[in-house]
């Protein structure tokens, strides 16, 4: 897979290159027996860079099929990530991800210079194949190259507004491998609740979370994650957002939030992280330190957003403190002062970070490789051109907040959006590595997760994978129709585009 991934990311979980040869037995297929071409049977989505297909197609018999390693594949019996996408790709919960991908009589082969592009190109595979009236399986010949355009494609899950259950995670992992999503962004705290068990600092939750036992993400549910994740070559990047939207997190960690004042006295509420104690830096440090240790990816997202200056301006502590600094009333420079701190502990962790746009708009030191996450609606264009103008790298999020529904085909709006549509050079272009759909829980928890996300997050991530020109609606309409009645077989209810039926309809448990 030619996937950069910013560096280096997920290259630490696999060896350096890998050769797969996908050899599948097929058989010619008698001409009466294919589908009728009005349902676009093989569809795929997101889109390959490079898709040939024919009209000779092939029939998979169930006796002779079988996926094997070529002999000069690196990959071989050992990679115990691809032996075990190879058995789960064909049950009947279809879920497997191309470089190269050739089907042809008698072998399909598919290759790939690493396990994640080989991963895409077996779900490129099972996009391909479709059923006769019978209910055989028909496959196309077809020749595809493919690689993404860009090699952050993530999605945000909100887990504190609502506690979404472990199996709402997971089941949603498996639909964005099937949409090539690669990064889960785990918005995992919030001021509402803290779900995360930490185990260096258990009242974090134990106080924080809705519930101590039944709303929380133990040590083990969110190695689980990660792993499933990883089996579907997806990163989890964890964001632990301060100083604001930290509310839950004071009630388990007394005086890591500033005190809000009344006229003279504290009215018993409080605003962001205290940002002039000693001890808010040494929590943070011992936090972040099991943060790093907790979550192997090489970035961390660090929020940074929507800072309420009201209560650090009540406070006569901070106000003496901003005093002392010589930052005089510009409580951005204060916000500043305490994000710089923190970048440089997590620093010492080892890690990158992402961090929200207002640190970058604030004039935060950043290290080169930050990643600032533009959210921000109205000038995203311009706030994009601002970031790579000063050399950072960034992710697009800004029309992609997908908790704002609407009446009507509101995929088109996303799929219409060009992450490069900004005023730049071709290098400020190269610095923008992706962007994020982004799910916020207000109004969602496990009851309308799912069919909320999908298959609006679909028109992202053919956005994010799919070759620049890829914007023809009704092509895609067509496609993404069948994509979602492939995900509805699947077993996952995504909603509907429009009027339509699915040749298999949603069965509920
Ligand atoms: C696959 O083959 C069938 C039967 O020959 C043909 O009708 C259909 O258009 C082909 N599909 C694609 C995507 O080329
Ligand atoms: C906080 O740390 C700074 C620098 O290490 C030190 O000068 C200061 O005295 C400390 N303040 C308190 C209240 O401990
Ligand atoms: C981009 O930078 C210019 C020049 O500093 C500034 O005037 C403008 O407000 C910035 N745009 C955004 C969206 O922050
Ligand atoms: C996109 O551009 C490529 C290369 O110029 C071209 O081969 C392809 O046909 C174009 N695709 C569409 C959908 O216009």
């Amino acid at each position: 897979m030619t996937e950069n991934f910013h560096g280096h990311m997920l290259d630490v979980l696999i060896p350096p290159k890998i050769i797969i040869l996908l050899i599948l037995h097929v058989l010619p297929v008698p001409l009466e027996t294919r589908f009728p071409a009005d349902a676009p049977q093989g569809s795929l989505w997101p889109l390959p860079q490079k898709v040939q297909t024919s009209e000779a197609s092939f029939k998979l018999s169930g006796s002779t099929f079988a996926i094997v390693d070529a002999k000069r594949s690196s990959a071989g019996p050992s990679c115990a990530l691809l032996q075990d996408a190879y058995t789960s790709a064909f049950t009947p919960q279809l879920f497997v991800s191309t470089d190269e991908l050739t089907v042809d009589q008698p072998h399909a082969v598919l290759k790939a210079p690493k396990v994640w592009g080989a991963l895409h190109g077996l779900e490129t595979f099972s996009q391909l194949l479709y059923e006769d009236e019978y209910g055989a399986k028909i496959i196309n010949a077809t020749s595809i190259s493919d690689f993404p355009r860009f090699a952050h494609r993530g999605i945000l899950l909100d887990t504190s507004r609502h506690f979404l259950p472990i199996s709402t995670i997971l089941a949603n992992l498996e639909v964005m491998a099937m949409n090539k999503i690669n990064v889960f962004h785990w918005h995992i705290v919030d001021d509402t609740s803290f779900p995360y068990q930490s185990r260096t600092f258990p009242q974090l939750s134990q106080k924080g979370a809705y519930h101590p036992y039944t709303h929380v993400y133990t040590p083990t549910d969110v190695k689980m994650v990660i792993e499933f994740a990883r089996l579907r070559g997806i990163r989890v990047i964890p964001e632990f957002d301060t100083p604001g939207h930290t509310q839950s997190w004071g009630k388990g960690q007394l005086d890591l939030l500033t005190p809000c004042f009344s006229s003279t006295k504290p009215s018993g509420t409080f605003g962001p992280v205290n940002p002039i104690l000693n001890t808010t830096y040494q929590f943070m440090t011992q936090f972040f330190k099991e943060v790093s240790t907790v979550f192997p990816d090489a970035y961390v997202h660090l929020g940074g957003d929507e800072v309420d200056f009201t209560c650090w301006k009540s406070n006569p502590d901070v106000q003496n403190f901003m005093d002392q600094q010589g930052f005089g009333q510009d409580y951005k420079k204060l916000e500043s002062f305490y994000i710089q701190r923190l970048l440089d502990i997590v620093t010492t962790t080892q890690k990158g970070y992402m961090i929200w746009q207002e640190v970058f708009d604030n004039g935060v030191k950043l290290k080169p490789d930050t990643v600032v996450h533009v959210w921000m609606g109205g000038k995203y264009n311009e706030e994009m051109s601002n970031v790579t103008a000063a050399g950072y790298t960034t992710i697009l999020s800004s029309p992609w907040y997908l908790d704002y529904i609407s009446y009507g085909q509101d995929w088109q709006k996303y799929y219409k959006v060009e992450p490069l549509n900004f005023k730049g050079t071709d290098e400020q272009k190269k610095l923008v590595i992706g962007g994020e759909a982004c799910l916020w829980g207000e109004y969602v928890d496990g009851t309308n997760l799912t069919p909320r996300l999908w298959p609006r997050a679909s028109a992202v991530a053919e956005r994010l994978w799919s070759a620049m020109n890829v914007t023809d609606l009704s092509d895609a309409f067509q496609r993404l129709s069948a994509h979602r009645c492939r995900m509805v077989e699947r077993g996952i209810p995504a909603e509907p585009l429009f009027s339509s039926y699915c040749p298999s309809e949603y069965k509920h448990l």
